[in-house]
């Protein structure tokens, strides 16, 4: 069994909470992505004691566990501490404080996630063309306002919605707003629910703070949910952004992660109270 811990680190005064959550929910999709390639087993845990780890480990108030990936078989065995205090190393040269994040994460511990049987995706891709996706991964910095086909969307739609491998719960709701999809009528979808009919490129624009990739793509994408545990929640969100990154690029269609919208505006538009989690866009 191999088991890698996630830390976080928090450098920048002016990096949220958010954008670390879901930049470590990315890193898990990347593991989850890699175990897929090479046919391991996985599973993503949130829920253990990440407040003892973060002592046992000597992280101090500069980085904290946020969640574990588990590959291979599990044999349970009494916990041991360790005979020795484990040494600080920071990662960088510098350490700026940032009470923000701090109180953010120690507020979000808890509570626990419920609990559910392990599912794991079923993925139906060439693993060596989905190897090449995994390197060939980047953030699309504009689109073309061109369209992708009903059969891009629809293979990118299935691989989103596979579960988590994981036992934390966290209902996590996809709403997609189609602006450019070939036989599919724009407006507010939730999966493959239509909700609204309409163009609403140039509002999904605003709502991503004025971003143009948030318009100009074929799809906006708001993950969306009323989290039992944020931490959870946001990870998971970055789980599904990875994922939706490596199955567009398989599919030929780019991506980007949008952390910046206006939460009670998207709400609004979307016609949910659920926390908006995170914003994708796809296109060409
Ligand atoms: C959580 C997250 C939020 C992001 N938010 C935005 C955003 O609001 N606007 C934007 O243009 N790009 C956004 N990006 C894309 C990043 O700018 C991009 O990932 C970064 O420049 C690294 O490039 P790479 O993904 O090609 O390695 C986001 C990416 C992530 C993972």
């Amino acid at each position: 069994m191999s088991c890698v811990y996630f830390r976080s680190s928090w450098k920048y005064e002016d990096r949220s909470l958010r954008y670390a959550l879901l930049d470590g929910g990315h890193h898990l999709g990347a593991i989850a992505a890699a175990a897929y390639a090479f046919e391991h087993p996985l599973e993503l845990v949130f829920d253990f004691d990440k407040a003892q780890l973060n002592q046992a480990m000597g992280f101090a108030n500069q980085e904290w566990a946020l969640s574990a990936a588990i590959s291979g078989c599990t044999i349970p065995r009494p916990r041991r501490e360790f005979r020795l205090p484990m040494p600080f190393v920071c990662g960088t040269d510098y350490f700026i404080p940032n009470p923000f994040i701090e109180q953010g994460y120690q507020a979000t511990l808890a509570p626990v996630s419920s609990r559910q049987p392990l599912r794991s995706p079923t993925w139906h891709y060439d693993r060596s063309k989905f190897l090449d996706a995994i390197y060939q991964r980047r953030s699309a910095r504009c689109f073309r306002k061109v369209a992708i086909s009903l059969a891009e969307y629809q293979a990118i739609l299935s691989a989103l919605t596979q579960p988590i491998a994981t036992c934390s719960q966290e209902a996590i709701a996809i709403y997609a707003v189609v602006h450019r999809v070939t036989g599919l009528a724009p407006g507010i979808y939730r999966g493959e629910e239509r909700l609204q009919d309409g163009e609403f490129s140039a509002k999904a624009a605003y709502l991503c703070v004025n971003q143009r990739i948030a318009g100009d793509g074929a799809v906006t994408f708001f993950l969306a949910a009323h989290p039992q545990n944020y931490q959870t929640a946001m990870q998971m969100a970055g789980v599904l952004g990875q994922r939706l990154y490596l199955a567009s690029t398989y599919y030929g269609v780019a991506c980007t992660g949008i952390g910046a919208y206006y939460d009670e505006e998207t709400q609004t538009f979307l016609g949910t109270e659920k926390d908006i989690l995170y914003a994708l866009a796809i296109g060409q």
